[in-house]
């Protein structure tokens, strides 16, 4: 057990359903009067930022002179390139804004954090990328995720899109909010498929975290044993009955769980080889991890079939455990499997209308994820990714 670690996460965090009718009252304690909300069109076009426009206009027992003065960047994208950075800080300058909230799934709310940091700061985006490059304070920063999924409402982590398909991560201790606020009524109408993908990344950083090499640690093997055992119990409920609201607050608090075990035991091969899916093809991010997970998982089980089987029972309790670590993990990884295929998330490369001949081409990229590669539990070579890809391409 590595009793030598360093373990942060987000200072106040707020599960409840519901809970977005405090939102008044956060701004008031971290003295925003100001708040830029940075948000994108889904989220527009599916009710949920009127709703958060409502409540934070609704002045109940606040003083006029607390009133919130409110401005709205609604034009974040998927993946988020630096243009959407720069505009939305741009109208977070000319509006003066002494707060941000992240309002939405990874994108919207790793935009809000790295306004909140610019628009502190002397540096350009440029400048902080890396880790622990960033210099100076934030703006108070609130996150509010919309999906189950990335859990960045705990991660010193954000993710900008730098190129045509290539990515860069600012991590900072900077990034965590002041307050996560959890409220699963904003998750009701989220799409099955969405919600599958989504749930899927969050169980990936939990089974990543729990593996990883250099940073492992008590709190975050915790937190991703209690994560698992949280989204596989509720993910195919939520796919199924989308307005169930605990089943979606279950969502959400294993989301962030699995969230602070991987800000602190970073993620591995699955995510490395899952980039370069999201930047050539624009696979969300989410799905193009369940895409490689079950054959990232079958090519570590040499190295890390004892890890996986102390997973098996939080994963599903139909898995016999009364039998070798090779043959747990076996199990588990083919209950895996059956689990994407009941969501119906498409399984193949081949299915996303990947070519066999691009295969070497992402094998090449993933290869650069060397920030991720380094904490997978087995070293990882150029000739074991293009198998993994391959074997992900489906027959
Ligand atoms: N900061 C981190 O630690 C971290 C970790 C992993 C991934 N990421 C980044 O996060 C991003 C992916 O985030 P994501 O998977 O949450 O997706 P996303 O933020 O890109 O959102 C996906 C879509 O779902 C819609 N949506 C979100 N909530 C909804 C709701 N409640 N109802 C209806 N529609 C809704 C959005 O409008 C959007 O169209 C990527 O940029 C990825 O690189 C960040
Ligand atoms: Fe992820």
């Amino acid at each position: 057990m590595n009793t030598s670690f360093q373990f942060n996460t987000t200072k106040s965090i707020i599960s409840e359903p519901g809970s977005l009718r405090k939102i008044v009252d956060i701004c008031q304690k971290l003295q925003i009067n100001k708040p830029l909300v940075v948000t994108d069109q889904g989220i527009v076009s599916c009710g949920l930022l009127d709703k958060l426009l409502s409540e934070l206009s609704s002045h109940k027992d606040v003083p006029v002179s607390h009133k919130l003065t409110v401005s709205v960047y609604d034009q974040v994208v998927a993946d988020p390139q630096e243009e959407i950075i720069f505009r939305a800080l741009a109208q977070a300058k000319t509006d003066n804004n002494d707060g941000v909230i992240g309002f939405g799934g990874g994108s919207s709310m790793d935009t809000a954090k790295v306004v909140a940091v610019l628009m502190k700061s002397f540096q350009t985006l440029n400048e902080i990328y890396g880790v622990d490059q960033a210099e100076g304070g934030r703006l108070p920063l609130i996150l509010i995720p919309t999906t189950a999924g990335t859990g960045s409402e705990v991660t010193p982590i954000a993710i900008v899109t730098t190129g045509k398909t290539t990515k860069a991560g600012i991590l900072s201790p900077l990034l965590l909010p002041d307050v996560a606020l959890l409220d699963a009524e904003l998750t009701l109408g989220l799409p099955p498929m969405v919600t599958a993908a989504t749930g899927i990344d969050s169980m990936v950083h939990a089974i990543e975290a729990y593996t990883s090499k250099i940073k492992k640690n008590p709190y975050s093997d915790m937190l991703a044993k209690e994560a698992l055992r949280l989204l596989s119990e509720n993910i195919e409920v939520v796919c199924q009955d989308g307005n169930n609201v605990d089943a979606r607050q279950n969502m959400l608090l294993g989301a962030c769980l699995a969230g602070q075990a991987f800000a602190n035991a970073p993620v591995a091969a699955v995510h490395a080889l899952a980039y370069p899916l999201g930047g050539h093809f624009h696979i969300p991010h989410g799905l193009s991890n369940s895409l490689v997970l079950p054959h990232v998982m079958r090519f570590n089980k040499t190295h890390a079939a004892s890890l996986y089987s102390e997973l098996a029972p939080y994963i599903s309790r139909t898995i016999n455990t009364e039998q070798s670590e090779q043959s747990i993990t076996d199990e588990l990884i083919f209950y895996i499997e059956g689990l994407i295929k009941r969501l119906l998330l498409p399984r193949t490369l081949k299915e996303m209308k990947i070519e066999k001949a691009q295969l070497p081409m992402l094998a090449k990229d993933a290869m650069l994820q060397t920030r991720l590669l380094i904490n997978n539990p087995k070293d990882v070579s150029y000739a074991n990714v293009l198998a993994i890809y391959q074997a992900a391409y489906g027959a």
